[in-house]
């Protein structure tokens, strides 16, 4: 009886909404891109949707991990020497442990985006048996990340009239700029900025010059031409302005505060799942036995894109031996190397591991904290499971995802040029293991997180079925955008209250200078 109540239950569910076919496009080019890209595609599914994810491949590696659970129609595509190439290239991430991430990094960083899109759009272009078929299934709306623009080109081919970007990032300027949402650089930290939102004027200027120099390099083709007429231009910015929405994966109850559009819908924390992960028992014996060992448990995770077996050999040092003098705690260490016994032989605190079971064992009571890279995917789980964190930010957008969870008082940020140094590192690691007030604020941010009024996956869903019900959304589009920057700084207004103000001044300057010679002629004939 409860199962066919059940049954209609969900049957009311169903025909209660219209179902969609969504195409989600996402080359495999980054794990947490694909993680961000498979959720959003399950969660369609979950809810009644026909969902086909499109992922060419850029790096070959990927095609052995399934990124959906839910959604069972994958197409792949293989890619060009050329495409290959340029994925190789992202494995060179070594250099991070110790070079600076800064504005010079701009001119390269934006060319290299530019470069796999347009070679990614070459492959599309070549492979129009394939889109044929995708054609067939007449998608409603396709979803996709700005860094593949080549996906507006796509679209086109296959007359879907509606489409959505979706960020696996926080924040990312130039799209919302295209879209007209503020993008103002003294309060709003740009992408690789090291600073907070309370910036001093070198700060400002710095952030100030990274948008410039973001908006004059450009991270995305001018164009892109049509697969059916090589003659017809589609104008990038001026095509993603018509998107219903973009989503972004920061939530506003962690990032820093700021005035946005309608349209820039803050879905950050989906890929967090937190009633599946909190009851218990998901941890394998082996885990569970090591989360017993002793009173603390700090787990040390620099991610799977900068490895730490390829951090310089006196981090490792520095490492070790401040993890030694804290011998009444068991330090889980994700390292993939097998060169232990060159740095941390003999020391029995130390739990090393090529793969940790990280949300698992961040859901664990019996896990004191967490010492991260700061990648958006960690922030947002260690946010949601309130940890006490280090945060040592390498390369990219870290930087600034560690001084947004600063502001929330639970975390503390490490430079990573400190790694070699261990009476730094332990000093860290008493702090932010036996200073209480780390582990309340991020337990209080972790309950604002979980008890958000409105839930991301609510609002990404309910922002996609309508999108794919209206298509594009002029209503939504602020004027702002088609304003010049004399108009929209107000520089033309200040301009003119300037000239009357001096005007005024200068009239009353006058004729109080002609009153008193007046004054002074007639003291004088008296
Ligand atoms: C979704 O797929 C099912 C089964 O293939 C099909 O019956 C249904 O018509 C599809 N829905 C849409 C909106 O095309
Ligand atoms: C963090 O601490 C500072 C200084 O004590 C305080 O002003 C601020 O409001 C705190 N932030 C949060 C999010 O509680």
């Amino acid at each position: 009886m409860k199962g066919f109540s059940l049954y209609l239950y969900y049957l009311l569910l169903i025909s209660s909404t219209t179902s969609y076919n969504i195409l989600v496009f996402c080359p495999l080019f980054g794990h947490s891109h694909s993680t961000f890209f498979g959720r959003l595609a399950d969660i369609l599914t979950e809810a009644g949707h026909n969902v086909t994810l499109f992922s060419p491949t850029i790096i070959d590696e990927f095609r052995n991990y399934s990124y959906t659970k839910l959604t069972k129609d994958v197409a792949y595509l293989d890619p060009s020497p050329e495409l290959k190439a340029i994925g190789d290239l992202i494995a060179g991430n070594k250099r991070w442990w110790n070079q600076e991430f800064s504005v010079f990094e701009i001119p390269q960083t934006t060319r290299f985006f530019k470069s796999i899109t347009r070679e990614q759009n070459n492959v599309l272009a070549n492979n129009l048996a394939l889109l044929d078929g995708l054609k067939q299934k007449k998608f409603d709306l396709i979803l996709f990340e700005s860094v593949f623009t080549c996906a507006l080109p796509l679209m086109e081919y296959l007359e879907i009239k509606s489409f959505a970007v979706a960020q696996s990032i926080a924040y990312e300027p130039i799209t919302l700029g295209a879209l007209g949402d503020t993008v103002m650089t003294s309060h709003i930290p740009n992408l690789m900025a090291q600073s907070s939102d309370k910036m001093s004027l070198c700060e400002r200027m710095l952030n100030t010059l990274i948008q410039a120099m973001l908006n004059v390099y450009g991270m995305t083709p001018e164009y892109y031409q049509s697969y059916t007429n090589p003659e017809k231009k589609i104008y990038t910015l001026e095509k993603l302005s018509e998107a219903s929405f973009i989503f972004m994966n920061s939530n506003p109850f962690l990032d820093f505060p700021r005035a946005t559009i309608t349209k820039n819908i803050q879905i950050g924390g989906i890929s967090v799942n937190l009633d599946t992960l909190k009851s218990s028992g998901k941890l394998t014996e082996e885990w569970d036995q090591i989360l017993n060992l002793r009173e603390k448990t700090l787990l040390v995770s620099f991610g799977s894109v900068i490895l730490s077996q390829d951090m310089p050999f006196a981090y490792k040092v520095g490492l070790t031996n401040a993890m030694k003098q804290l011998n009444d705690v068991t330090f889980i260490w994700k390292y993939e190397g097998d060169d232990k016994k060159e740095f941390a032989n003999g020391i029995k605190n130390i739990h090393f591991s090529k793969w940790v079971p990280q949300r698992e064992l961040l859901a664990d009571p019996r896990l004191s904290a967490f010492m991260t890279h700061g990648g958006l995917g960690s922030v947002n789980e260690v946010s949601y499971f309130g940890k006490p964190t280090i945060m040592c930010p390498l390369s990219g957008d870290q930087m600034r995802n560690a001084k947004m969870l600063e502001r929330h008082n639970g975390s503390i940020e490490f430079s990573k040029y400190d790694l070699h140094n261990e009476k730094v590192v332990a000093n860290a690691f008493r702090k932010i293991l036996y200073d209480e007030s780390y582990t309340l604020s991020a337990k209080r941010l972790s309950e604002h997180l979980q008890f958000q009024p409105v839930k991301p996956k609510e609002l990404f869903l309910k922002h996609v079925e309508f999108a794919a019900r209206f298509g594009k959304l002029p209503s939504l589009d602020p004027y702002s955008r088609q304003m010049g920057f004399i108009q929209y700084f107000l520089i033309d207004i200040a301009f003119i209250v300037l000239t009357v103000v001096l005007t005024i001044v200068s009239v009353l300057y006058f004729v109080l200078k002609f009153v008193a010679s007046c004054l002074k002629a007639k003291i004088k004939t008296d």
